[in-house]
């Protein structure tokens, strides 16, 4: 049997408010609940998924490093804010070629100008953006189907 992908699904600043913070946007699930939903889908598609959250970009730089030393297969990433603004969090990606989706909760497009620019859709092999937690979801799929 085939060895199960590692997959690291990271959250950015303020999404361990979720469920209380601007749920027009992002919902009215915790992050709590979010993971519990990940680790569901990710045993269903026959993963094995780790969760991690920080509010610091540095942080964030340690564990892409962290999990690509580790051979993780692939990154899930919602940078929050930082992925308008990280220079830092995109050089990880394409120095580690860490296989990356960015997901986000909300419909960038339909939002501030700001929020359209993203520096790490450059460095993924996609972004899924739009379906609340099921960005989440759906990123896990591709990387269960990615080569198969
Ligand atoms: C977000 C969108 C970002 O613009 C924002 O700063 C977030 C959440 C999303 O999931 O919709 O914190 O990444």
């Amino acid at each position: 049997m085939s060895e199960k992908k590692k997959i690291c699904v990271i959250h950015g600043p303020n999404l361990n408010l979720l469920g209380s913070r601007e749920p027009v946007f992002y919902g009215k699930l915790s992050l709590e609940q979010i993971n519990e939903l990940i680790q569901r889908k990710s045993e269903q598609l026959g993963l094995v998924t780790q969760t991690f959250q920080s509010n610091l970009e540095g942080e964030i730089v340690s564990k892409i490093q962290e999990i690509s030393e580790k051979n993780f297969n692939g990154l899930i990433i919602n940078p929050a804010a930082y992925t308008h603004t990280s220079i830092a969090i995109r050089d990880a990606i394409s120095g580690t070629k860490i296989q990356t989706i960015e997901v986000h909760l909300s419909n960038l497009y339909q939002r501030e100008s700001f929020r359209q620019k993203s520096l790490i859709a450059e460095v993924s092999l996609g972004q899924i953006s739009g379906f609340a937690h099921i960005s989440y979801l759906l990123a896990l799929e591709v990387f269960a189907l990615r080569g198969k």
